[in-house]
């Protein structure tokens, strides 16, 4: 048996282990969970791209294996209801042969519908109705017993570090084949063609659509095109693309300067490619995220003056609040079978939690534990819609933020493991 295969037959294990005591606490003999179904669009016979529940690739990995039920029932063998119908039109899905499979008892199935429940008292999870599970005598989604599931993710096992180490290195592939292209004069288009290639990926499996901003469009927070055509002045690329591995997603961010970009912009992405170490640096179990967050905050606010984009003491940056005008998004989230995983806003008894007031956007508030997996993201953008209301500031240097506009922005991301024994950097160096 290979290493990993060793690995996620101990995953495995622990996540019986967890599920039986989180079962047992929350007075059930067992959780149905469906992976889900893609959506139809309106009036149409086509569907939208299509990713398994969480809780059903914590399990499994198979996060494109749609109408399938997994039963868990503490010491018993996970039974999984596969879907896979007769079908001339399709190629039935299948599942790969590798030893974690005999850990399941397997039922492949015509039918979509929820497999019969066995006497008892059980929870189903998942994309249900309170009517669906009403039918079967059971209960849909019980938010308590979710949260207890949902915190079984938020550590990870040797086997999902693995599977995020490897879905880094596919990605970084993916950047690699990318920046290539845009170096070369690419299309937003051209240049997300080549990262599928390096990635070896297609589009709708990918754990995000990858954003691929040329000039001021790295500036549009979750930017969803691919123009066609290359711009006359290539300023810069910001690349924020991730892959999916046995389920687990990757989610790495780059900027590049482009040969007419301004004198301004290498030394701000040094700024915050340093920033962003530093950060990294800091993590450790016991650190609270959200200080970490203000942490980045402080940096931002550094750089603003050390750059000249605004002429003012760093502490009265940082009072004035025109940080978060420059970066209105948090420093990261945790990262998983989800891109944005699970259980980053809860508080020590489990219970949903707000982002900060002047953070809205901040993902992640938890004391940080050794064993789970964050992406570290510090960006700094210029967007002019965020610049609006500020305009009557004189201590900001209009000029050069102007200058800067057609460039976007910058965001420079990896994906970071905490240990005690200090921050494992799951993406690779180059590039
Ligand atoms: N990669 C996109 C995000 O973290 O929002
Ligand atoms: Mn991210």
């Amino acid at each position: 048996m290979s290493e990993c295969e060793g690995q996620q037959h101990a995953h495995l294990d622990t996540l019986m282990q967890g599920y039986s005591e989180a079962l047992a606490a929350h007075g059930v003999d067992g959780v149905l969970l469906y992976s889900g179904h893609p959506a139809r669009h309106f009036g149409d016979d086509q569907h939208a791209s299509f990713a398994a529940y969480g809780h059903f690739v914590h399990w499994t990995g198979q996060a494109q294996l749609a109408r399938s039920w997994l039963l868990v029932r503490p010491g018993k063998p996970p039974t999984l209801y596969f879907h896979a119908p007769a079908d001339f039109w399709h190629l039935p899905a299948r599942l790969p042969e590798e030893p974690w499979v005999d850990r399941f008892r397997v039922e492949a199935r015509e039918t979509s519908a929820p497999p019969a429940l066995p006497p008892g008292r059980f929870a189903v999870l998942g994309d249900v109705s309170d009517g669906v599970a009403q039918a079967m005598g059971a209960e849909a989604n019980p938010p308590g017993l979710v949260a207890a599931l949902n915190e079984l993710r938020v550590s990870k096992s040797d086997y999902e570090v693995s599977c995020l180490r490897r879905a880094n290195r596919r990605a970084m592939a993916g950047h690699r084949a990318a920046r290539r292209v845009f170096e070369g004069g690419g299309a937003e288009l051209d240049i997300q063609l080549a990262y599928l290639g390096g990635a070896r990926q297609r589009e709708s499996e990918l754990p995000y659509p990858n954003i691929v901003g040329l000039n001021a469009h790295g500036g549009v927070l979750h930017y969803q095109h691919y123009d066609t055509v290359a711009p006359e002045k290539r300023r810069s690329l910001l690349l924020d693309a991730g892959v999916r591995h046995r389920g687990y997603c990757a989610d790495i961010t780059r900027t590049w300067s482009g040969p007419d970009s301004a004198g301004e912009f290498t030394p701000l992405i040094e700024g915050v490619t340093s920033l962003q170490q530093r950060l990294i640096a800091d993590l450790a179990p016991g650190v609270d995220f959200a200080a970490l967050h203000r942490r980045m905050h402080e940096g931002l606010a550094a750089l603003l003056v050390e750059q000249r984009l605004v002429n003012a003491s760093t502490e009265a940056v940082l009072e004035s609040g025109l940080t978060r005008v420059f970066c209105p998004h948090g420093l990261g989230h945790l990262l998983g079978v989800q891109v944005h995983d699970v259980a980053g806003l809860v508080d020590a008894n489990g219970q949903p939690l707000q982002p900060p007031v002047e953070h809205p956007a901040l993902r992640l508030t938890r004391e940080l534990m050794a064993g789970m997996v964050v992406t570290i993201e510090p960006g700094l953008y210029v967007i002019p819609m965020l610049l609006a209301p500020h305009r009557h500031r004189a201590e900001v240097n209009w000029k050069r933020v102007e200058r800067l506009a057609d460039h976007g922005g910058i965001r420079i991301e990896d994906n970071v493991l905490v240990t005690a024994a200090g921050p494992d950097v799951l993406t690779p160096k180059e590039t």
